[in-house]
């Protein structure tokens, strides 16, 4: 990506505009990672409703999503009459890890937790990345503290690529105002306290004035809760 490209995406102040800028001017892979909550609904949307065939969607089915995440996956898929790529954890890895630590182990240790996401999350990442020239996400700043020095494109050292990040200073009204107006579909827990959805026994819904992420890993206690997929 040359830096007359990064810079017009920086600058980009229509979604859907940019994306299709991506699209027409990057020849390498492009992928999009969706996990259904809300931004990811609204960039799934500027890409199929545009008929973009050169980016990739893709999904990491956890195995441990909400049935309202799943129910949200289907709507989408009928709605928008296209294929999201899926991708699982390694069954092998899968299967010694559950076996030799239990079904929920991550309630135990932080260290547990981090294996657990890394088989059923980031090791499955890297083969959808693989290849790729540019990994679109639906990351935004307000989201958490570390996530406030990103940058709308920037390059991803760990993968040796370029993320996009084009929703990362949308606030969370700016988000639900386009997706309302474009009839977007979304996972209904969002109406229900969940602002970031992650798996179902390592989420739940906030209080208003708490942290975006203090509904997610809430028994951990740190600021900077990631799993491995951006840190
Ligand atoms: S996480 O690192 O804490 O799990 P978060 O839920 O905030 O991530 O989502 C940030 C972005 O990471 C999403 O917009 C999406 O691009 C990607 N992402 C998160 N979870 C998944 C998933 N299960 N499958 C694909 N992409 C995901
Ligand atoms: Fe496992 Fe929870 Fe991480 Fe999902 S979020 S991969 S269930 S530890």
């Amino acid at each position: 990506m040359n830096e007359t490209i990064i810079n017009t995406l920086k600058q980009g102040k229509d979604i859907a505009e940019s994306l299709k800028f991506l699209s027409e001017n990057i020849t390498g892979k492009i992928v999009f990672s969706t996990s259904f909550g809300i931004e990811d609904q609204l960039i799934t949307d500027a890409i199929f409703s545009q008929q973009l065939p050169n980016i990739t969607v893709f999904t990491l089915d956890t195995g441990r999503l909400f049935q309202e995440t799943y129910a949200t996956w289907d709507k989408t898929i009928l709605q928008y009459g296209k294929k999201i790529k899926t991708y699982y954890p390694d069954a092998a890895n899968l299967e010694t890890f559950v076996t030799e630590k239990g079904i929920n182990p991550f309630y135990e240790s932080i260290e547990l937790r981090k294996q657990c996401c890394h088989i059923r999350k980031v090791e499955p990442l890297k083969r959808a990345l693989k290849d790729a020239e540019v990994w679109i996400t639906g990351l935004r700043a307000e989201h958490s503290p570390n996530r406030n020095s990103l940058e709308i494109v920037q390059w991803d050292e760990q993968y040796q690529l370029y993320k996009f990040n084009p929703l990362l200073h949308w606030t969370t009204e700016e988000v639900k105002e386009y997706v309302t107006k474009n009839g977007i579909p979304y996972n209904v827990l969002h109406d229900k306290g969940f602002v970031s959805i992650g798996c179902a026994p390592c989420t739940r819904a906030i209080k208003e004035g708490d942290d975006f992420r203090a509904g997610r890993w809430w028994w951990e206690d740190t600021s900077k809760k990631e799993c491995g997929l951006h840190s």
